[in-house]
Formats: structure tokens, sequence, C-alpha cells
């Protein structure tokens, strides 16, 4: 994700914030509810994007509306920021290195705003690349380099784009707006809060989008092939692991709103564990919600154990509450939910993603990627995709001749190394790898030029070596992680609901439709909004907490 996500939609972004009411909470008369001295209880499940910003907005919004509430965030793992995390190169916290998600651009107005009022320091993306190549972007087909850009982040007005693809930066640039402008309408009122995302989907006429592969809404759009081949596809592989022919037209063309890519200085997590802060949720660390009962006295019990003790009815634990929401896909929750649910979501194929991150003395190898010429320097980013005559590949896992799906560095650090006896720094590069399967050692060693040799034991035939065998003077450290990051991206036009029973709503659902931070927080924030609305509503009906009675502005 280094090279994706559009300050050149910033006009479009201005001209809509002035557009946009003051709030829509703003609006709402502060209300009294007949039970204003007891509090709203609210559990959250997932302190990531989507649960720390429902816990952020929630809290603004009752607060607002003068309603008190108890919130609390249960979270299995020992951090806050779920897929949003860093880990510290050699376990040092001076190097916090991302290791899943690494950029959020300028039109992400949630996280933008967010990390403005908690803050955060906020950088250009690639700040600590070393630019010591004279190309920073490299597009590999497995064979060669099909095109090489100097600066990673502004490349709409570049000539040589447009010598090789005509006008098909353009076109794509236009839609790309286009596709922005309609997916911000999402935001605002009257379609925020939106009950159904199917409808509002509908609603903002991006279903056409959604329905259709990339390469086939690229081709209706006028795009040439050339162009989505080897420039959309790269950014599509970077970013979702996926070629053309599976990704939807609509997170295709998210790909391409590039421009403004910032992180969080130190890590993004901070934004979501910011939120969380400022929430004043209660935050459970290290405690798995194994399930969830829904009463017939209007409240709904969790009970949860110790993450590391999951199977031990001594450890676990029973809550009531008035709400809860799911903010993480259900699938991998392991929560059983009785009774169940009135819409249950469908389980869908996730990508498979290996995220090696480690650091060497050694350069990208120019030779691997035939370059020859004893300065020649390889570009520090090298994207992926498939070669010409091997399109369009329908396979979600086919990554084609290449082999990986990209390859970045990220930054330099100072060693100390052993020459002749005495102690002298060494300047080491810090990459990241992603890719379908663990590398080997034999093509980690072949891609950066490090000495090694699989086949000294004869006995114990190395077939499953990976980057651990490399010598340490070679390898100086290494971290190897396997995510499920986001869906296999396939067409569709209808989402999860949010409400999947009375007082249960469930924010993972826009992961079909765009799969990022921002979105998951702006289900987050959605969730947040009609939970209050339906409060709002029942308190004047005189009801206490009753979903099931709300009817959403949106509802067709
Ligand atoms: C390698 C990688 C790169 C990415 N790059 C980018 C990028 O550059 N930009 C971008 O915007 N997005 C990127 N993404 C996608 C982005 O990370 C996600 O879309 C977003 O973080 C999802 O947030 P979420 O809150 O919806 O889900 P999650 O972050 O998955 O949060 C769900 C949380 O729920 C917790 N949980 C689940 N079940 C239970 C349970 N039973 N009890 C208690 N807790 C539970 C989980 O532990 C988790 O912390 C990337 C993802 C990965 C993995
Ligand atoms: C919130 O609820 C918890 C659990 O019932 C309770 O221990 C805590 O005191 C409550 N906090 C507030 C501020 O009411
Ligand atoms: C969670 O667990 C980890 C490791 O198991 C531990 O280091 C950490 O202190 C725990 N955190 C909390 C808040 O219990
Ligand atoms: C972000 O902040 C700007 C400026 O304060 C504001 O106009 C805009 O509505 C905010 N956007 C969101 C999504 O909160
Ligand atoms: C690799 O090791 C084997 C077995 O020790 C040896 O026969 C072979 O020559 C070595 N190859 C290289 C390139 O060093
Ligand atoms: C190689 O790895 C695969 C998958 O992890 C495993 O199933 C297999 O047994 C391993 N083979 C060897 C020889 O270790
Ligand atoms: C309150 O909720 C109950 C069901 O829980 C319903 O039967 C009743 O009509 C509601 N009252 C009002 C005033 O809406």
């Amino acid at each position: 994700m280094y090279f994706t996500r559009c300050s050149s939609c910033l006009w479009l972004l201005n001209a809509l914030i002035t557009l946009i009411p003051s709030s829509y909470a703003a609006q709402q008369q502060p209300l009294h509810l007949a039970t204003n001295d007891v509090s709203k209880r609210v559990a959250i499940i997932g302190a990531g994007a989507g649960g720390s910003f429902a816990a952020y907005e929630l809290r603004k919004l009752a607060d607002e509306a003068g309603i008190p509430l108890n919130m609390t965030i249960y979270e299995r793992a020992s951090y806050i920021g779920g897929r949003s995390t860093t880990v510290d190169a050699f376990d040092d916290p001076a190097y916090p290195i991302e290791l899943g998600a690494s950029i959020f651009v300028q039109v992400n107005e949630i996280l933008v705003n967010a990390s403005r009022d908690l803050g955060l320091g906020v950088r250009s993306a690639d700040h600590a690349r070393p630019k010591e190549a004279e190309e920073s972007i490299g597009i590999w087909d497995g064979t060669q380099f099909v095109f090489t850009l100097k600066n990673s982040y502004s490349w709409w007005n570049i000539g040589r784009l447009f010598w090789r693809y005509g006008l098909a930066p353009l076109y794509t640039q236009n839609l790309m707006k286009n596709i922005v402008g309609r997916f911000l309408r999402l935001y605002e009122e009257p379609i925020f809060p939106f009950q159904s995302l199917s409808e509002a989907a509908a609603e903002v006429d991006l279903l056409d989008a959604t329905s259709t592969p990339g390469n086939q809404f690229l081709d209706t759009n006028g795009i040439g092939q050339l162009f989505a081949r080897e420039i959309i596809q790269a950014s599509t592989r970077v970013n979702y692991g996926q070629n053309l022919a599976v990704i939807h037209g609509l997170e295709s063309m998210v790909c391409m709103a590039t421009d403004g890519a910032v992180s969080i200085d130190g890590g993004n997590w901070q934004i979501f564990d910011g939120a969380a802060k400022a929430s004043k949720a209660g935050v459970r660390l290290n405690t798995t919600v194994t399930a969830i009962e829904r009463k017939d006295d209007g409240t709904v019990r969790i009970i949860s154990h110790p993450t590391g003790d999951l199977d031990s009815v001594q450890s676990s634990e029973e809550a009531e509450y008035d709400e809860v929401i799911i903010a993480g896909p259900l699938q991998y929750s392991g929560i059983s939910i009785s009774p169940p649910l009135d819409h249950i979501p469908d389980e869908i194929p996730y990508i498979k993603l290996h995220v090696t991150l480690f650091s060497t003395p050694h350069r990208i190898s120019p030779a691997y990627f035939g370059l020859d010429g004893k300065n020649a320097r390889t570009p520090e980013a090298i994207l992926t995709t498939h070669p010409e005559g091997d399109w369009p590949s329908d396979d979600p896992s086919g990554v084609g001749p290449a082999g990986f799906w990209s390859i970045s560095t990220l930054r330099t650090v100072t060693r100390t190394a052993m020459k002749d006896g005495e102690e002298v720094p060494e300047q080491h590069y810090v990459y990241k790898i992603f890719s379908p399967e663990r590398p080997s050692a034999k093509m980690i060693a072949q891609v950066f030029d490090i000495e090694y040799n699989d086949t000294s034991s004869v006995v114990i035939p190395r077939t499953n070596t990976s980057i651990g065998d490399l010598p340490k003077s070679e390898i100086s450290w290494f971290h190897e992680k396997v995510w499920n990051p986001y869906p296999v991206l396939y067409p569709r036009v209808t989402f999860e609901e949010t409400l999947l029973a009375p007082r249960v709503w469930y924010t993972s659902g826009i992961e079909s439709f765009i799969s990022t931070m921002e979105t998951s927080a702006l289900m987050g924030r959605n969730v947040a909004a009609l939970m209050l609305q339906s409060w709002q509503q029942n308190s004047k009906q005189g009801n206490r907490s009753n979903a099931a009675s709300f009817k959403p502005r949106t509802e067709l």
C-alpha cells in the first residue's frame, strides 16, 4: 500500500465540506429519556477501526443528546488496532513498522480529522524511504519492468504515462473522481446514517461499479487494456492481493485514489487507541467474547473468556447490555449467538496474505530484475502484474510468474557489524514483501543477492525453507505474519445488514464494498448514529430499547 489511495480529489472534498450541514447531530433535540437516571449499556466487540470509531461517535452523540452511556470494548488481542498494528524492528520501539494497514489518504476525512483532533503526527507515507534509486516504483511482470515511475504519489501528470498509455490515465482519473464523489455522499445527510448499505449504495449510484469485475468496468468506461493491466492491476495487487478479473470496479477505483497518502508517525493504531480512550469506554484487552444471548427482556448477555483460557468454565464472565456491536468479521469471531440472528452474514472467502518484514544490508538485486550495469539501481518499490497474453487472470491467488504482489523498501537503519575484529556502523534496509505464499529462503536470497546454498544438506532436502534459514549476518531481523486482510472482492450488489437482529449491530458488511480503515471507521460511526436514532425514537414512543420498532430514514 505504498502507492495508493487523492489529494487531486481535494478540490472535491473542499467543495463538499462547504455543503455539509454543521452536523447531523446538532439538529437533533437533546432529549431527556424516561430512563435518564440509567445509563445505556453498550458492548462493542473488537477494538479495530470499526469498534473504536463506533465508541468515539457514540460518546459524542450521547453526550450531545444528554444520554448517559456506559460502554465496554472487548478485544481478544492484547492490543488496540486490529488489522492496524505495528511491530518493532529489532524489538526496538524506535523502529515501529506497520504490519497491517499502512496508508490512508486526504479524502479519508474521518481518519484525517481524528488524527488532527487527537493531536497525532501525520507524515507522508513514504517519508522514510531512502530514495537512493532514481526510480521509486517499478512494475514487474515476471520477466521485465513494464513501467517505472520516479515519484510514488503524484503520478497523474507524468509525460511518460501519456506516451505509453495515451488518454487512459486521464480517463481513469476522471472516473476515479466521479466515483469518489459518489462515495462521499455516504458521509452526509440525507444518506447518512444508513441502515441498509445495499440501499445506500444504490442511492449514490455505485452498484454499477460493484456489480462488475474491474477489467470489465474499466473496459466499459473506455479505459485501455494496457493501462488497466500494467498500472491499475499493479495497484489492485499491492492493495488487495487480487487481479482485475476478480476485484469489483468500485474497489479497483479506490486503488487509484492515490494522492495525499499519509500514515501516523509511530503507527496508525494510535488513531484507534486515541478514539477508544476519548470515548471513555472500558477496554477489556485479552478478552474474547464467546457467546451472545439475546434475552426476552430487551437485553443482551455477553459471555467472555480470557483469550488464553477459552474453554474454562470457571474463567467465563457474563454481563448484561442494552446493545451490542460486532465490529469485526463475524465469520472469524468464534461467537455463538442465540437465538439465531434474523440476518446471518454470509461466510465469504478472504485473501490469504503473507507479510514478510526484514532487514538486511543488501539492496534489491538489479541482476534479478534484469537490470545491468554496475551502477544500476532497482526501483525501491516493486509492484507486479501479469505478463501480456496472460490477461485477464481470474484466479484470485493468481500471482503469475512474478511470484509476489509487492516488495517495498521502507527505511534504513544503522546497525553495527564486525569488520577485521572492529565494530563498524553498517547501513541496513528494512523491506516488506506481500505474497500469496510464504517466501522461500531461495527466493529471498535471489532477490537480494544473498549467498545461499540450499542443496548443501543431502540428508534432509530443504523443501520448506523460509527467511529464517538465511544467515543472521545477511538477515539482521525479520517478522513473518499471515493475515486474512480483506475479502476476495467478487462483484456483488447486496451487502450485509447493519442490524442483524434487534440490539445486535454489525460493522463488517462494508468490507465487501470497500475494505479500508476509513470505511470501517465510517461504518462504526454509522452504527453509532443509527443506535442513537433508535433510542430517541423509542424514547419518544415511551419504549426503552426496542430496536425492532426502529424505522430508519433510509428505508425505502
Ligand atoms: C497487511 C494489510 C495491509 C492493509 N493495508 C491497508 C491500507 O494501507 N490502508 C487501509 O485503509 N486499509 C488497509 N488494510 C485493511 C484494514 O486494515 C482493514 O480494512 C481495517 O483495519 C479493518 O478494521 P475493522 O475494525 O473493521 O476490523 P479489525 O481491524 O479486524 O478489528 C476487529 C477486531 O475484533 C477483534 N475480535 C474479533 N473477534 C473477537 C471476539 N470474539 N472477542 C473479542 N474481540 C474480537 C479482533 O481481534 C480485532 O482486533 C490492510 C490490511 C492488512 C492486513
Ligand atoms: C459501567 O458498568 C460497569 C459494569 O456494570 C460498572 O462497573 C461501572 O461502574 C459503570 N461505569 C459507570 C461510569 O457507570
Ligand atoms: C495481555 O496478554 C499479553 C500476553 O499474553 C500480556 O503481555 C499483557 O500484559 C496482557 N494485557 C492485559 C491488559 O492484560
Ligand atoms: C472534518 O473536519 C472538517 C473541518 O473541521 C469538517 O468540515 C468536516 O465535516 C469533517 N468531516 C467529517 C467526516 O467529520
Ligand atoms: C552447495 O552444497 C553442495 C553440497 O555441499 C555442494 O556440492 C555444492 O557445490 C554447493 N554449491 C555451491 C554453489 O556452493
Ligand atoms: C512444508 O510446509 C507445509 C505447509 O506448512 C507442510 O504441510 C509440509 O509438511 C512441510 N514439508 C516439510 C518437508 O517440512
Ligand atoms: C413498545 O414496545 C412494545 C414491544 O416491545 C410494543 O408492543 C409497543 O407497541 C411499543 N410501544 C410504543 C408506544 O411504540
